[in-house]
């Protein structure tokens, strides 16, 4: 496990985390009653900081908790605690939460509370050289979870279950599958090349809108045809490659699923040239402030 950096931020300070303190109280403890971000730092810039903070704005807006910061306020808070744990390349965690009441009310607190708003920080997971040359593995898992995944909730109970479900199989992630449909991973969005396309399915409240899903998307377009449409579970068996996206693991191969072969389990040719873009755009972004778009 990689353990996190040890400078947080926590309402307005930054201590250890080992001395980061919050109420028992606290909606996000009693009732996941908060929503998260997750993104990743690269040499010390943020990826898609506009892309993440729209999102979370998104999030916050539809569990009816007014925004404790600006998009610009965001960015100088961040930036402040990625440079005083060292730069680099890390991933941010961002958490916002509806604060703590007199007592456990489910209802919103009357008058409001203050938001409780945490972030810290924690190394990206290395790309590996076994990634690159065998892939991650999934199993698949019936969905059980609420239906507004659209909703970036750190009510994760669901998604923990079906992620120890695959641990337990020894796979990295459990894709999703409701009604013969693949959604999304228990912690990633997923795609797959059918004959000649790369295919994914559109947003709505069954997923989460990746941020790196449009990534792939945009590295894709030009180099292969891309159909944004439902992905069957067995579409998926007999998929020529599979990839997950994700904030932390970027763009990954999945090469086995349930035990079986993706492909000819191996990383396929069309992931190594998306990789390979994405790679590209990583080493640009040392000339690109946080802030900008895309
Ligand atoms: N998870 N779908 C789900 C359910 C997710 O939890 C995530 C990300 C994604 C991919 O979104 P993005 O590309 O913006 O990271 C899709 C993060 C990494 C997490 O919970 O740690």
């Amino acid at each position: 496990m990689l353990e996190p950096l040890p400078i947080c931020y926590l309402n307005g300070a930054y201590l250890p985390l080992s001395e980061a303190r919050i109420s028992p109280l606290d909606r996000g403890f009693l009732f996941a009653d908060s929503v998260y971000e997750v993104l990743p730092v690269y040499g010390g810039r943020m990826f898609r900081f506009c892309e993440h903070f729209d999102r979370l704005a998104r999030s916050l807006n539809e569990i009816r908790l007014a925004s404790p910061h600006t998009h610009e306020q965001w960015l100088g808070l961040l930036e402040e605690r990625i440079r005083r744990n060292g730069g680099g390349d890390m991933y941010v965690y961002v958490q916002v939460t509806r604060g703590a009441d007199r007592g456990r009310n489910h209802a919103f607190p009357a008058p409001p509370a203050a938001p409780t708003v945490f972030a810290m920080a924690a190394p990206l997971p290395a790309t590996s050289s076994e990634l690159r040359t065998q892939g991650l593995s999934a199993i698949t898992v019936q969905d059980f979870r609420w239906t507004r995944c659209d909703i970036k909730a750190t009510a994760l109970l669901a998604n923990i279950l079906m992620k120890q479900q695959a641990a337990d199989a020894g796979a990295d992630e459990a894709i999703i599958i409701r009604e013969g449909e693949v959604l999304e991973g228990a912690s990633s969005s997923v795609f797959a090349v059918i004959g000649a396309t790369v295919v994914t399915r559109a947003n709505d409240h069954n997923v989460l809108p990746g941020t790196t899903r449009d990534v792939a998307l945009e590295l894709a377009a030009g180099l292969v045809e891309v159909h944004i449409r439902p992905i069957t579970v067995e579409e998926l068996r007999s998929a020529r490659e599979v990839w997950i996206t994700s904030a932390t693991r970027s763009v990954a191969p999945v090469t086995r699923i349930d035990g079986a072969p993706v492909g000819d389990g191996r990383p396929g040719p069309v992931w190594t040239s998306i990789n390979q873009r994405f790679e590209a755009l990583r080493a640009r972004l040392a000339d690109t402030p946080s802030w900008s778009r895309k």
